[in-house]
């Protein structure tokens, strides 16, 4: 029995052969593959610029240090996320405050007013799992309270929503390339994307040590800069990444046709058209579920167990933290089934055999 993973990184010839390229270059950092990156994220999200870093973390690390995030500021964000969404903020002595989600496990947005405070500077909207958040009424929000908005397309690389890029609707955008993502570079990276020309200058200074020049540093910085090899290969896969969530969307049609009526499928709003980074499904007996798939070599996983706000790093810093109902009734719901731009129909049917076996509907 074949097993079936949970996701699979699409690696071909020419993605080997741009490594082997890139290698043979003799310049590693920052150079002409980065640079022309740079220029394809940007035109594929429809920016006027892309600032390549070494992760989505370290990228919005210095996204708030060049907005000025002081401590005590606090930022608007939903606690079912990755950690990582919320580690720059604390890093930088910004509070996050957290909303409930809605039925795509996005923000909810009929919360975001009431979290509102005369300390609240942003909202970080997640695209969680590939589904756009909705977006109209965080701006409507946001702009009758002077915030800026940052969206974490960290899990959404070429999501749409109103049929507009994920990445180009806030003033800022931030992509993840570690290697289960849509795009990914085989390894750690990421991208900011904006069209806000000063926003960037700072952060390119920033990401290599503070300068423009070689050895003239104007600020102190850091090292969050990328690497020629993984801009090598994440350009080739940028080429290819409108076929694989293409591959994606039909995976999610399928499932969603054999699935529906055994458990509770994802919802994709009529504005959204969803990536699927991951199929989370909402099932009962979920912890026996997955190891029922389990045994028949099958992989799933639980995107995300514990919300942020019960995280052991963070529950000192939100000792009055209201409960989010949703986000806690979620979380001992949640499966992600396998997904990726090359699953066969042939498994993805093999899944959902497994799936309503476990439930007697066979
Ligand atoms: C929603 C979300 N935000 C942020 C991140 C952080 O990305 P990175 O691992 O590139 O720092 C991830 C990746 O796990 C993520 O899924």
């Amino acid at each position: 029995m074949q097993r079936i993973p949970l996701s699979k990184c699409y690696v071909n010839q020419e993605i080997r052969d741009a490594a082997l390229r890139a290698i043979e270059s003799g310049y590693y950092i920052l150079g002409k593959e980065s640079a022309a990156f740079e220029d394809e994220l940007a035109a594929y999200t429809g920016t006027k610029h892309a600032v390549l870093c070494s992760s989505w973390t370290m990228g919005v690390f210095l996204l708030h240090q060049a907005m000025g995030l002081k401590k005590g500021d606090e930022v608007l964000v939903p606690s079912h996320t990755a950690f990582p969404t919320i580690e720059p903020l604390i890093h930088c002595g910004a509070k996050p405050v957290f909303v409930d989600i809605d039925d795509t496990f996005c923000l909810d947005v009929c919360h975001l007013e009431s979290a509102i405070t005369p300390r609240t500077v942003g909202i970080i909207p997640v695209h969680i799992y590939g589904h756009p958040a909705n977006l109209d009424r965080v701006f409507e929000v946001a702009n009758k309270h002077h915030l800026w908005v940052i969206e974490d397309c960290a899990q959404a690389q070429g999501a749409q929503y109103h049929g507009k890029t994920v990445g180009s609707i806030a003033q800022v955008g931030a992509f993840s390339f570690y290697p289960s993502k849509n795009l990914t570079v085989l390894g750690d990276g990421g991208c900011i994307c904006t069209s806000d020309a000063a926003l960037v200058e700072k952060m390119r200074m920033l990401r290599n040590h503070g300068r423009k020049e070689k050895y003239l540093h104007e600020i102190p910085g850091f090292n969050v800069r990328f690497n020629e090899i993984q801009a090598a290969v994440g350009r080739v896969a940028l080429k290819h990444l409108e076929t694989l969530n293409e591959h994606r969307r039909q995976i999610a049609a399928q499932y969603h046709q054999r699935l529906q009526g055994v458990v509770i499928p994802p919802r994709e709003m009529p504005w959204a058209k969803a990536v699927y980074h991951m199929y989370v499904i909402r099932a009962e007996k979920r912890d026996d579920l997955a190891q029922y798939l389990k045994a028949r070599g099958i992989e799933t996983g639980i995107h995300y167990p514990i919300p942020n706000h019960q995280q052991p790093a963070v529950t000192h810093l939100f000792p009055h933290q209201a409960p989010l109902p949703k986000t806690e009734q979620v979380v001992g719901e949640i499966l992600s089934l396998p997904i990726s731009g090359e699953l066969s129909t042939a498994d993805a049917n093999r899944v959902c055999d497994g799936v309503s076996a476990f439930y007697g509907q066979v």
